[in-house]
This record gives C-alpha cells, sequence and structure tokens, in this order.
C-alpha cells in the first residue's frame, strides 16, 4: 500500500449559484503571436551553446503570454516545443502518455520510436503514439532543429500527464492467459435496452476495448511536394485550400496524424487571398517560404519564411494572404479532437450559420469547376 499512499486533505465540494443566469461566453480569446525567424534562430543558437545535459534534451517550450502556469503552451491545447541536436548528439529514451507531431525543420537525422527507426530530412514529419518510447539522433554533419506539437497541455490540464525518462523496455498489452476462456466473458454480450438505440455493455468490454495499433507514419517531404504543387493547377478561381492532410487512418472520421491534431502542408501561389471564417479549433502555422499576412478578428499581422504563429486562436475570425511569392506552410491544428467531442463548430462563409463538422454535413467547394 505505502509506494501508491498519498496524504489527502479532508475537503468538501461547494455549491456556486447559477439561478436565473444568462448563458455567456466568458472564453478569454488568445491574441495571435509570431515567434519570428530571428526569435527562433537566437533560441537554437543558445540551445546549441550550452553543455550536452544528461539526458541529451536541448529544448525549449515556446509559450504563450496567457499560458497557466502548469500548462504551459501555445494555445489553450497545443504545446510547441523547439528541439536541438548538435552533430553526434542524441537524447535518452522517454515516452508519455501524450501523443506527437514532430516536424524536422533544420538538418536531419533519425528517431528510433515504438521500435521503428524513422530517417529525417528537412520539413519531414511524423507522429508518435502514446506511451511509445523514442529517442532522437543527429548522425549528420549539420545542426538538427525539430518543432514537437503535442496535447500535453490538456493532460496537464486534467492533472493526469505523465512522463517518465529511461522507461524500462516497453510495457506489452497485458494479456490474461484466460482471456478467450468463454467463462471469463459475459454470457450476454452488449444488448439493446432503450427504444432509441442504447445498449448495455458488460464490464469485460468496458476493461478490454476493441484495440487499434497506432503506429508511427513517416511524411517525407520530398515524396510530398510533388503532390502539392500539383495543386497550384486548381486555379485562382478556387475556394479552397491548396493543402494535403497527413492521415493516420487509426483516426478514422476524426481526420487527423494523431487523435488530438490534423498536420495539413499548403502551398499558396502568390497573391492568393483566404475568405474570412472561423473555427473552434486552434491553428499554428509555420511559414518555410514565402512570406504574406493574416488578418485575425480585424488585426494585420505580416510573416515570412521561418516564422512561427498562433495564426487562429479558436473562434476568432481570421484568413491568410500571400505576398509576391509561394507560400509553404505547415499548420497544426486541434481539429480531431474538437470533431471527436462534436465541439467542433466551424463557419466557412460568415453570412451562412455556423455547424458542427463531423455531425452536421460538412462544406463543400468548387474543386469539380476548378482546372484540376
Ligand atoms: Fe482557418
Amino acid at each position: 500500500m505505502s509506494e501508491f499512499r498519498k496524504d489527502f486533505p479532508r475537503m468538501n465540494g461547494r455549491f456556486v449559484d447559477r439561478t436565473g443566469a444568462a448563458a455567456q461566453d466568458a472564453n478569454q480569446y488568445w491574441p495571435p503571436i509570431i515567434i519570428t525567424k530571428e526569435e527562433m534562430e537566437g533560441e537554437v543558437e543558445r540551445l546549441a551553446s550550452s553543455d550536452l545535459p544528461a539526458n541529451g534534451k536541448r529544448e525549449s517550450l515556446i509559450v504563450h503570454p496567457l499560458a497557466e502556469p502548469n500548462a504551459p503552451s501555445l494555445t489553450p491545447g497545443i504545446q510547441v516545443k523547439l528541439s536541438v541536436l548538435k552533430p553526434g548528439e542524441r537524447t535518452r529514451a522517454f515516452r508519455h502518455n501524450a501523443t506527437e507531431v514532430n516536424f524536422n525543420i533544420h538538418g536531419g537525422g533519425h528517431t528510433v520510436v515504438a521500435g521503428r527507426t524513422i530517417r529525417f530530412e528537412q520539413y519531414d514529419v511524423w507522429n508518435h503514439p502514446s506511451y511509445a518510447t523514442y529517442f532522437h539522433v543527429n548522425d549528420t554533419k549539420d545542426i538538427q532543429v525539430r518543432l514537437t506539437y503535442s496535447n500535453v497541455p490538456l493532460l496537464q490540464h486534467m492533472q493526469v500527464y505523465l512522463p517518465e525518462d529511461e522507461p524500462k523496455a516497453d510495457v506489452a498489452a497485458v494479456h490474461d492467459e484466460g482471456k478467450d476462456d468463454p467463462r471469463k466473458k459475459s454470457p450476454y454480450g452488449m444488448f439493446p435496452i432503450t427504444e432509441d438505440g442504447g445498449l448495455l455493455m458488460p464490464y469485460e468490454t468496458l476493461i478490454n476495448p476493441k484495440s487499434v495499433a497506432s503506429h508511427p507514419l513517416h511524411f517525407a517531404w520530398k515524396k510530398v511536394k510533388p503532390e502539392l504543387d500539383k495543386l497550384e493547377a486548381l486555379g485562382r478561381d478556387y475556394v479552397g485550400r491548396r493543402l494535403y492532410m497527413y492521415y493516420n487512418p487509426t483516426t478514422r472520421r476524426f481526420n487527423g496524424i494523431t487523435p488530438n491534431f490534423f498536420a495539413t502542408m499548403t502551398i499558396r501561389p502568390p497573391k492568393i487571398v483566404d475568405k474570412p471564417h472561423r473555427h473552434v479549433s486552434a491553428a499554428i502555422n509555420y511559414y518555410f517560404y514565402g512570406t504574406g499576412y493574416s488578418t485575425v478578428a480585424g488585426n494585420r499581422y505580416e510573416w515570412k519564411a521561418g516564422d512561427l504563429m498562433l495564426s487562429a486562436p479558436g473562434w476568432a475570425v481570421h484568413n491568410h494572404a500571400s505576398h509576391d511569392d509561394y507560400v509553404y506552410e505547415l499548420t497544426v491544428q486541434d481539429q480531431p479532437l474538437n470533431i471527436f467531442m462534436e465541439s467542433l463548430i466551424w463557419q466557412e462563409d460568415l453570412k451562412h450559420p455556423a455547424i458542427v463538422l463531423g455531425t452536421h454535413e460538412g462544406f463543400d467547394t468548387n474543386r469539380d469547376k476548378a482546372a484540376a
């Protein structure tokens, strides 16, 4: 018992009177911020100039000034971390119960995750499943710089973030020898109980939900870029976004690379201005080619290649535009989680009402009339 004991003070709940209170949106919308190329390069240089710590992690979180102290993050639900490895360095093994999107923005190397080796180059993206042990290696002659996006802040808000340095060998799923023993299964299974479709699930199913193996998937930029460049042919009148989402099939209709996030690569030809729109999901863009600007809730923000931007705080009306050159960008949004929660209110056209994406019928583009 002793190692699990926690000394809890005796506490009582309280009532908060809401009698007659009008419904109100009490959200604090986080202002957009841009971490400029120069700021990023300065931090990379600072990280690279120190001695390598014992765990091999030269890294900094990129934190919004409004983040809570217990959840240092760039949006309320997305942590972004900047990591650096110099040639010949590696990190020690680590795992946590968060899922990650990794994006290599400079140099190359390899990552060993869930027993798989992923050799990556500049602008490659790959996901890490939850509780998979991993370490990063820089076996190149150039400095390696990575951005990692994760759902750590949500777990911190929930007070259940469980990180672990140097984990022992990955814990295999605990398989009960008698798993297939029919005597251990509920003789009833699930069965309907309500006229409107509800069922009763036995305990044995509750503690052994259908498991779906979650694997790292590596999206190499050199494979993706030619496909993205073909989208330019959609022409200037195309109203959609010229992008591809890095789809992980385990996220099913929730359309993500992890259960929390989608990651999209966009090509924006010169002088393309998006329609203003808004959505509950928050968006973070990393621009790596070209220049442009975003208008967010009436405020204009200029950006350029090498800038990282909290470009769409949830529910702020926004649009993005390119200047005279092509723009390439990686966007990470917490859209899949919001689809799963049925909370993804989306207004694609401000003249029309918002809908719940993933629950209501979604939107369309004019792609059938576009050039490609
Ligand atoms: Fe958007």
